[in-house]
């Protein structure tokens, strides 16, 4: 399967928080829209499961968020979510993960958790919650001993910082809600998260050179 750098490279995640699964098809459509094509819709409410069904057969990249047990990591499968992404490191979730073909994306917020990720093979990882750890500071300190590691950064990520962090080598990707925020979604303002999403592509277009 896929690394996560392979996945998700240069991309911007959106965290989705849905109440509704039923606005998915027209939130991943706006998303693209504006140029954000990689999706991640959490299991953080019962209707997480269903939206990833309801759009995983779409043109952009679909991954599940928020995924802590093995049974979930067998349910988003059966959904058809592209990858898995966690707010923490659990070497079952990992290795069932793998096992299904699933780019997999463990949080990690310490040397100790990110050494455990590397002994399953893995080589991405997400630094969470990055802004309390130190933001970019936390990454170019853990880049010395860890040189061939990728990260995606999330938690506290905006359009203030979006840049800086994924102007360093080791960040392939960068992560946030503030495209997707619930209240945007919760009165279908559409329009608002394309603009939102279009103002976040244009901010990064460079970055990486
Ligand atoms: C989360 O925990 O929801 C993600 O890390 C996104 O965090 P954010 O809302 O600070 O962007």
């Amino acid at each position: 399967m896929p690394s996560a750098r392979e996945t998700l490279s240069g991309s911007i995640v959106p965290v989705v928080v849905l109440d509704d699964a039923g606005v998915a098809p027209d939130l991943v459509a706006a998303l693209a829209a504006g140029g954000i094509d990689t999706v991640e819709l959490t299991l953080r409410t019962p209707a997480g499961l269903d939206a990833i069904r309801s759009v995983a057969g779409s043109s952009s990249v679909i991954g599940a968020g928020t995924v802590l047990t093995v049974r979930q990591v067998e349910e988003v499968a059966d959904a058809g979510a592209a990858f898995v992404v966690s707010p923490g490191f659990d070497d079952e979730v990992v290795q069932r993960s793998l096992e299904l073909g699933l780019t997999v994306l463990p949080g990690i917020a310490t040397p100790t958790e990110l050494q455990r990720a590397l002994k399953t093979g893995l080589r991405d990882v997400k630094l969470f919650p990055a802004d309390r750890l130190g933001g970019l500071d936390m990454i170019r300190a853990l880049s010395g001993p860890f040189p061939g590691v990728g990260f995606m950064p999330s938690g506290g990520v905006s359009p203030a910082n979006a840049r800086d962090y994924l102007g360093h080598p080791s960040v392939f990707a960068i992560s946030g809600s503030w495209m997707v925020q619930r209240d945007l979604i919760a009165r279908g303002d559409f329009d608002e998260i394309a603009r939102l999403s279009a103002e976040a592509v244009a901010l990064l277009a460079g970055a990486e050179a």
